[in-house]
C-alpha cells in the first residue's frame, strides 16, 4: 500500500468509526487513536522524508485535508451526542411515584355519612374549640357538677372559659338554635380528652352524634334507625339491645349495644363472652336541652345518640390498638 492509498484506507475507517460513535466516551478515544500524538497520523510526515518536492507537496496536501476532514467529522459527532444527551428518552422507566389514598377514618365518615343520608339526616358540621357553656352547661352539667368528671377536658391556655370540644354532642343547642324544629341532623369529627393513652384510648378521636326531634319521635323510631344504621355498616342483620345509662343531657339515657359481629354471639374476646357489644350512648333528649335552644319542649320531642368512630372501625376490621390507628405507619394504613 503506497502513502496515498494508506491515507484513503484511514479515511474509510474514520468515517465508518466516528459514525459508530454512541457516546462522548467512545468519541473522545476516537479522536486520540486518528489524531492523538501517537496516531498514524501524527507519524505520517517523518514519512514524506524520501519523497520528490512535487510528491510531498501531493501527498501532504492530502494528508493536511484528511487532518481537517476527520476533525470535522469529530465535531459534527460531537454536537450530535451532546444534542442527544439531552433529549427525552420516552422509553427510559421512570422513577416510581407512589399514589396515596384515603385514610381508612376517611374512608369510614364517607361510609357512615352515606349511610346517614340514605335514612334521611342531614350533615351538619360544628366547631372543635367551643365555649364551656356549649360543651357543658346548655346540655344540664352546670359547673361544679359531678357529671363533669365524665370528661377529662383540656382546656385552652390564656382563652379562660374555652376547650377542645369533649364530645361531638355539643352540636345540640348551637344547631337547634341555627334550623329550628323538626330536625334529623348528625355531626361527625374530633374530640379531645385529657386521658393518658393505651389500647383503646386516645386523647383525639373520632365521634359522631345524631339527633332527631319532631312533634312524635319515640324511641321505637331510634331503635329502627340505629338498628337499620348498623345493618348496612357492618352488612349484617343485628340485634339491637337498650340498657339504662346516665347522661345529662337525654332523661331516659341509655346504653345501646348490638350483637357481636365477630362471633355472631358464639363469645369471643372483643364481647367479653357475653355476644353483645356496647356501641353507643343515647336517649331521649332532655327538657333542659330544649330549653337552652329555646324550644318548646312541651310541642317537641326527640332522640339523640353519639358513636365512637374509631370504635366501630376497631370492630369491623378487628383492630386491637387504637393507637396504631392514628398513627401514621403506612404498613398498616396501606392494608385499606
Ligand atoms: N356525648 C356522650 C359521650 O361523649 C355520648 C352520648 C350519650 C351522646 C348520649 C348522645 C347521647 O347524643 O344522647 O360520652
Amino acid at each position: 500500500m503506497n502513502l496515498e492509498e494508506s491515507l484513503n484506507k484511514i479515511w474509510q475507517d474514520a468515517e465508518k468509526d466516528f459514525e459508530g460513535a454512541e457516546n462522548l466516551r467512545q468519541l473522545e478515544e476516537l479522536k486520540i487513536k486518528y489524531l492523538g500524538r501517537k496516531s498514524y497520523l501524527a507519524e505520517f510526515p517523518s514519512l514524506l522524508k524520501n519523497l520528490s518536492s512535487e510528491e510531498k507537496r501531493k501527498i501532504g496536501s492530502l494528508y493536511n485535508d484528511l487532518k481537517t476532514k476527520i476533525q470535522n467529522l469529530y465535531l459534527k459527532k460531537k454536537e450530535i451526542l451532546s444534542e442527544e444527551k439531552i433529549k427525552f428518552d420516552f422509553e427510559h422507566p421512570g422513577i416510581d411515584i407512589k399514589i396515596g389514598h384515603q385514610h381508612l377514618i376517611s374512608q369510614t365518615l364517607d361510609e357512615i355519612k352515606n349511610i346517614f343520608l340514605q335514612l334521611g339526616f342531614s350533615i351538619v358540621d360544628y366547631d372543635q374549640i367551643v365555649d364551656e357553656k356549649e360543651n357543658f352547661d346548655y346540655l344540664n352539667v352546670p359547673p361544679n357538677h359531678p357529671a363533669r368528671d365524665m370528661w377529662d377536658t383540656l382546656w385552652v391556655k390564656n382563652f379562660k372559659g374555652y376547650l377542645f370540644r369533649t364530645h361531638t354532642s355539643v352540636f345540640q343547642v348551637p344547631i337547634f338554635k341555627k334550623f329550628g324544629v323538626p330536625l334529623k341532623a348528625v355531626i361527625f369529627g374530633k374530640v379531645f380528652r385529657y386521658e393518658a393513652t393505651d389500647r383503646t384510648h386516645d386523647f383525639e378521636f373520632y365521634q359522631l352524634d345524631g339527633i332527631s326531634v319532631s312533634e312524635k319521635t319515640n324511641l321505637g323510631h331510634l331503635k329502627w334507625t340505629v338498628e337499620k344504621f348498623f345493618e348496612k355498616f357492618f352488612t349484617q342483620k343485628v340485634k339491637i339491645r337498650f340498657r339504662p345509662s346516665y347522661f345529662p343531657f337525654v332523661e331516659p339515657g341509655l346504653e345501646i349495644d348490638i350483637s357481636c359481629v365477630l362471633c355472631n354471639q358464639k363469645g369471643c374476646p372483643v364481647c367479653k363472652k357475653t355476644g353483645f357489644i356496647e356501641v353507643a350512648g343515647a336517649g331521649m333528649i332532655h327538657n333542659f336541652v330544649f330549653k337552652s335552644a329555646g324550644i318548646d319542649y312541651k310541642k317537641y320531642q326527640g332522640y339523640a345518640f353519639g358513636f365512637g368512630v374509631d370504635r366501630l372501625i376497631m370492630i369491623k376490621h378487628n383492630i386491637d390498638d387504637i393507637r396504631i390507628l392514628h398513627s401514621s405507619d403506612l404498613r398498616f394504613i396501606e392494608q385499606f
